[in-house]
C-alpha cells in the first residue's frame, strides 16, 4: 500500500498543475471521495494489528486535512488570477456593439386607462375595483335585471356553476352596486376593468373587453350634470371640445337611459370610423334608477345619481385607429410592439 507521504505528494503535484476549479473538483473526488485514496486507508484500519490502528487513523486524518488545504489554496490562487485578468480587460472588446436591451411597453388599454384615471381623479372621483367573477346579485339582480329579464340575453356571459350563482361579469356595472352598498353618499367613483360576454367574435365583438364604469351619487343630480361631466371627459380624451348628443337607450338600472354620441373627431363630413354619419356611439349612460338606489340601501327620496359605462376597448381603437378588436388581447408582438 502507498504511504501517506506518497499520496500527499501525488495529490499536491496534481493540485499545483490544475488550471480550473473543475479540475480541482476532480482531484478532490479522486483523493477524498468515497472511492478515494484516503477512504481506502480508513477502510484498511479494521484489518490492521491493533497497535498500528491509532497511528494509521490519525495520519489518514492529517492527510485529508493537508489535501483539503492544498485544494483550498490553489482554488484561491486560481480565482485571483482570473479576477486580475478580468480587471486588466482580457477577453473584453470595448469596440463590440452592446447586446440589445429588450424593453417592454405598456399595453394601449393600460395607457388609456391610466390617462383616464388621472383625468377622473382630477375631477374628484375615486378609482375603485371589483371582482371579475361576480355574484348574480351584483351582475344582474341588484341592477334591476331579474332572472327572466330579456336584458340577460344581450349580456349573456360565462357561468361558473350549475345554479348560475357565479358568472364572469358582462359589464363593470356590478361595481356600481358594490360602491353604493359600501360608500356613504355623496360620492364619485370610476371602476375600470375587464368584462366578458358569451359572443361570437368578429372585428367589433370580443369575449373579453374593457369598460370603465362611472357613478356619481349626490343631491339633485340631473341629466345636466351627466352631460357636463361627459363633455369634460371627452375634452380630456380628445384635447378639444367635442359636441355630444343624447339618444334614448334602455338599460334597466337607469331611468332615463341614454346612448351618448360624440361628433366624430376624425372628420367633418363622414368617414369610415363614424360610418359616414359624423356621430360616434360612445357611451351608454343615464340617471340611476330609484329602485336600484333603494336596493343598495340609498334613499332615492334624498339622493340621486348618474352612471355611465365607457367602452375602454372601443376608445382605444378610436384613439389608435385599430380596426379589429381582436388585436387588443390577441397577444401578437407585431401588434403590441407598436405602442
Ligand atoms: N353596463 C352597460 C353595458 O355594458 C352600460 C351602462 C353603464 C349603461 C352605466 C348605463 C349606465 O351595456
Amino acid at each position: 500500500m502507498e504511504s501517506h507521504q506518497d499520496i500527499l505528494k501525488q495529490a499536491q503535484e496534481k493540485v499545483l498543475a490544475a488550471l480550473s476549479p473543475a479540475a480541482l473538483k476532480e482531484i478532490e473526488r479522486e483523493f477524498l471521495g468515497k472511492q478515494g485514496a484516503v477512504a481506502g486507508l480508513l477502510a484498511s484500519i479494521p484489518s490492521l494489528p491493533a497497535v498500528q490502528r491509532r497511528d494509521v487513523g490519525k495520519n489518514a486524518n492529517l492527510l485529508k486535512k493537508a489535501i483539503q488545504q492544498a485544494l483550498a489554496e490553489r482554488g484561491e490562487a486560481l480565482a485571483a488570477t482570473s479576477l486580475s485578468a478580468e480587471r486588466k480587460g482580457e477577453g473584453f472588446d470595448p469596440s463590440l456593439p452592446p447586446a440589445s436591451l429588450m424593453t417592454g411597453s405598456l399595453h394601449p388599454i393600460t395607457q388609456v386607462t391610466r390617462e383616464l384615471e388621472d383625468l377622473f381623479l382630477s375631477m374628484g372621483y375615486s378609482v375603485i375595483d371589483g371582482p371579475e367573477v361576480e355574484l348574480d346579485w351584483f351582475n344582474f339582480e341588484a341592477l334591476n335585471i331579474g332572472r327572466d329579464h330579456p336584458a340577460r340575453d344581450s349580456q349573456d356571459t360565462f357561468y361558473c356553476d350549475e345554479a348560475g350563482k357565479f358568472s364572469l361579469r358582462p359589464h363593470t356595472s356590478p361595481v356600481q352596486v358594490r360602491a353604493m352598498e359600501k360608500l356613504e353618499p355623496p360620492f364619485r367613483v370610476v371602476a375600470p376593468g375587464r368584462c366578458f360576454r358569451n359572443e361570437s367574435t368578429d372585428a367589433s365583438h370580443e369575449h373579453t373587453f374593457h369598460q370603465m364604469e362611472g357613478l356619481v351619487v349626490g343631491k339633485d343630480i340631473s341629466v345636466g350634470h351627466l352631460i357636463g361631466a361627459m363633455k369634460t371627459l371627452l375634452r380630456g380624451i380628445f384635447h378639444r371640445d367635442v359636441e355630444v348628443r343624447l339618444r334614448p337607450g334602455h338599460f334597466p338600472f337607469v331611468e332615463p337611459g341614454f346612448e351618448l354620441d360624440a361628433r366624430c373627431p376624425f372628420c367633418n363630413a363622414g368617414c369610415s370610423v363614424c360610418g359616414r354619419t359624423t356621430w360616434i356611439e360612445l357611451l351608454p349612460c343615464g340617471l340611476v334608477h330609484p329602485k336600484v338606489l333603494q336596493m343598495s340601501g340609498i334613499d332615492p327620496e334624498v339622493w340621486s345619481g348618474f352612471a355611465f359605462g365607457l367602452g375602454l376597448s372601443r376608445l382605444v381603437m378610436l384613439r389608435y385607429g385599430i380596426d379589429d378588436i381582436r388585436h387588443l388581447l390577441g397577444g401578437d408582438l407585431r401588434f403590441l410592439e407598436q405602442f
